[in-house]
């Protein structure tokens, strides 16, 4: 696999075989990890991280992996950079390859992550979109790897909003990588039909099947993995709340959605969850609509089923795969 100067900013832009060995090359670099073996790759280079949205997995990860592969980084913090205020796009891109080796860029839309790599010489990682979120999916299928040990086949359901970056992301990881995808969510709320057309395409060669299901006994009936994410995702203002609860609380991952799953199946979840009242987002939202979670039970997340923080620790291992490849 070659894919040194490329840019990862979707997983529609690499083919299946790559995803995979960026997966396999992610298993490694946590082996390598776990051995404390030195894996300094990258000695000498530098990154800016770019985050126009909050983090705590994906930020960590980023700086913990280049410093591992011997890098230094600069975080620009939400407000701590001119981009997009004072300065485009475009004109960030060219200052900031002139002085880094890679960018990683969180923010809005994808048309920014996209326009950042068109105009700088050196890799651009999208560290999540609105649209988008490919470096999570990667840890997402490591953790399934390590579970079942492969992915040809795994059956994902994915339960919520399946419009935004996580269902997006983990319909066309599935497509690419040959498991079967199932959004269960009413209608409105299935990937964008032009996206769904292209995944139908790449499934129909990788062996993968897609489904779109708004019935949750017939979409669950024998996972392999329940995936959800928030209901409420960054950058949407608060009034959506009241609908978002009202369309998708009967999509909520909960013991009875796992027991119907069948009795070896996993709860994934990005995270951040509102799983109890110890957030203070959780707490208002719960205590304004007279619930206790939202998109997964407590119980569901603390149980033995939940990998979530298996899925939280592979984003720094498959991170560190992306950033070694392309540099
Ligand atoms: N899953 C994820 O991207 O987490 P952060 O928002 O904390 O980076
Ligand atoms: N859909 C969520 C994912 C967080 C990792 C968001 O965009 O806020």
């Amino acid at each position: 696999m070659d894919l040194k100067g490329r840019d990862f900013l979707k997983l529609l832009d690499f083919t299946g075989e790559e995803l995979a060995e960026l997966v396999d090359l992610s298993a490694r670099f946590k082996q390598m990890k776990n051995s404390g073996i030195s894996h300094r790759y990258c000695e000498g280079k530098n990154i800016a991280l770019i985050f126009e949205k909050t983090s705590t997995r994906t930020r960590c990860s980023f700086e913990v992996a280049a410093r591992d592969l011997g890098m230094g980084t600069t975080y620009l913090d939400p407000s701590g950079s001119q981009i997009g205020r004072k300065e485009s796009a475009a004109d960030t891109a060219r200052v900031l390859s002139s002085i880094y080796d890679g960018i990683e860029y969180r923010g809005y839309g994808q048309r920014t992550v996209e326009l950042l790599a068109q105009y700088a010489d050196v890799p651009v990682w999208n560290g999540l979109t609105d649209e988008a979120h490919p470096t999570q999916v990667l840890a997402d299928m490591l953790t399934i790897k390590e579970r079942f040990g492969s992915l040809k086949g795994v059956k994902l359901v994915y339960m919520g909003d399946a419009r935004f970056n996580m269902g997006n992301s983990l319909m066309v990881g599935c497509a690419k990588l040959g498991l079967d995808f199932t959004a269960c969510a009413p209608e409105e709320f299935f990937p964008d039909k032009k996206l769904i057309d292209q995944c139908l395409g790449i499934a129909s060669e990788s062996g993968s099947t897609l489904r779109f299901e708004s019935d949750v006994d017939k979409a669950v009936r024998g996972a392999d993995v329940i995936y959800t994410d928030v209901w409420v995702s960054m950058g949407e203002p608060e009034e959506v709340w009241a609908e978002r609860i009202g369309r998708l609380a009967p999509y909520q991952v909960n013991a009875d959605v796992m027991n119907k799953a069948g009795s070896d199946a996993v709860f994934m979840h990005c995270l951040p969850a509102y799983h109890d009242l110890n957030t203070d987002i959780g707490r208002k939202m719960c205590e304004k609509f007279d619930r206790s979670c939202m998109e997964v039970t407590d119980e569901v997340f603390e149980s033995g089923r939940s990998v979530v923080f298996q899925e939280a620790e592979n984003r720094m291992h498959t991170i560190k795969a992306v950033m070694a490849a392309t540099l």
